[in-house]
């Protein structure tokens, strides 16, 4: 869905709802008031991130990137990229030019035994994927350099260093938390030897994204997903970075990769957290963790929302006389759904008609079909609301006149109006006189990790002359 696209959907709807159900939704809605809360606390877990003496303990850990430089339009070269860290891993091959960008990439399923299993096997199954890519497009000749989009918590020590804090995300592979993941897949790609392979870069998806729209437009300073998973990024004053360890003499500024999903983590957030926040919380993989994310990012929304219909069942306010076997079971209530049910024009059901129908449910009335509707409303609002207080937190931190957000993920690209919801909020939270638009930044994941890579290649080369 482009920017255009969205503009010309129509505005955001509340569909008419049984008051029995909305009372029962009703702490689900944020108030502004909330909101505001939610921000200046966000904030000081900010600081808290950022501050030497709390780093610690902090639960949103601020890593510094290491990417001082946006870039300037002028990169070229051939480039390799790697994209692990959502619901696909990809291998891409990107040629930028002067304004120019190709790019050949292909997808490669992370099998859940591997998600779970050990690191050795992820790593020798990406370096084998790798491998079969570099094979078919007969690039073994060529010494390519690679920048590696690895989605995680990572505390970077360097450009090419990054240890990974802790699995997000559904992903567990032993023996890789507190490890260099560059470390590892070199190791994988040795234990090959059929590969030849300069990694000059690793970096997280946030900054990708955040450099892929730079690329174009010079005040894009924030990088933000939301997709299966949340997190965002900013271009912070080195000042401001106490941790900073790196360089003092370069560009006094440097790419914070916040880590928000891991806000409420430390039970800031539990005064908005309602049932379904700690159920889904429980039997996650990782219980006590990314609680943030948990509210607002796609592995979780469509499990909100199903987790609500239920309990809508259970008080005989929805599907009287319906088989809910389906909709009663874990995971079955998709993400996409909600995008799907919620683009369905006013008063026309047949999208969510259909949903039901995959689920066992065949006979539902108009009125099931508009509390299924707004069920989905008030899990996504609430989702973008939170989303977009984050945002306008960074925004009023940056305190520059016009910032661009860079934005990707399945969750923006596809739900009907998220885009719109977050303009809305962030319109509301942020200082008078800042300006901002959130532009669709494509593929972050592959072209901002060529950047990264053409970015250090050119200051590199910058220095020696
Ligand atoms: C999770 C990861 C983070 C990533 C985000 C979006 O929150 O921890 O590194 O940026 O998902 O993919």
């Amino acid at each position: 869905v482009t920017a255009k696209l969205l503009e010309e959907m129509p505005p955001i709807i509340n569909t008419e709802v049984n008051e029995k159900v909305r009372l029962h939704c009703e702490c689900l809605v944020l108030s502004d008031e909330t909101l505001h809360d939610v921000c200046q606390t966000l904030n000081t877990e900010l600081n808290r991130g950022l501050a030497k003496e709390t780093n610690a303990e902090a639960t949103i850990k601020c890593f510094p990137t290491f990417v001082q430089e946006l870039p300037n339009g002028k990169e070229s070269g051939r480039f390799l990229a790697l994209d692990l860290g959502g619901t696909n891993f990809r291998v891409l091959l990107i040629e930028l030019g002067e304004g120019k960008f190709a790019m050949d990439s292909k997808i490669y399923a992370v099998p859940h035994d591997i998600m779970v299993g050990h690191g050795t096997e992820l790593f020798d199954h990406i370096a084998a994927c790798m491998a079969s890519f570099i094979n078919e497009r007969q690039l073994n000749d060529e010494l390519l350099p690679l920048g590696f989009t690895f989605s995680f918590p990572c505390a970077q020590e360097g450009l090419t260093k990054a240890r990974l804090a802790r699995w997000t995300k559904g992903f567990k592979c032993a023996g890789v938390e507190g490890n260099d993941v560059v470390a590892m897949l070199k190791d994988a790609i040795a234990r090959r030897q059929d590969v030849r392979i300069k990694i000059c870069a690793v970096l997280n998806d946030t900054t990708g994204t955040l450099m892929s729209c730079a690329w174009k437009n010079h005040n894009c300073m924030i990088g933000l997903i939301v997709g299966t998973g949340t997190n965002a990024c900013y271009m912070e004053k080195l000042e401001k970075v106490e941790l900073w360890d790196g360089a003092t003499d370069g560009p006094q500024q440097v790419i914070i990769n916040t880590e928000w999903g891991a806000f409420g983590d430390n039970g800031c957030l539990d005064d908005i957290r309602v049932y379904c926040d700690h159920n889904i919380d429980k039997e996650s993989i990782n219980p006590g963790r990314q609680l943030f994310e948990k509210m607002i990012s796609g592995m979780y929304m469509g499990e909100i929302a199903r987790q609500v219909l239920v309990k809508l069942v259970d008080e005989g306010l929805i599907f009287e006389n319906q088989n809910c076997d389906a909709l009663k079971e874990k995971g079955q209530f998709f993400t996409k759904y909600i995008s799907e049910i919620e683009s369905d024009k006013p008063g026309d059901f047949s999208n969510c008609l259909s949903v039901l129908e995959d689920l066992g449910i065949l006979d539902a009335t108009p009125e099931d079909c508009a509390s299924v509707r707004y069920v989905c409303e008030v899990v996504s609002r609430r989702a973008a609301n939170l989303a977009g207080a984050g945002v306008a937190v960074l925004l009023n931190r940056i305190a520059q006149k016009k910032v661009t957000v860079a934005v990707d993920g399945s969750v923006y690209r596809f739900h009907p109006f998220f885009h719109d919801m977050m303009v809305e909020i962030i319109k509301r939270l942020v200082k008078p006189g800042i300006e901002f638009d959130l532009m669709l930044s494509e593929d972050g994941s592959g072209r901002g990790a060529a950047l990264v890579a053409a970015v250090a290649n050119r200051s590199a080369m910058e220095r020696q002359q």
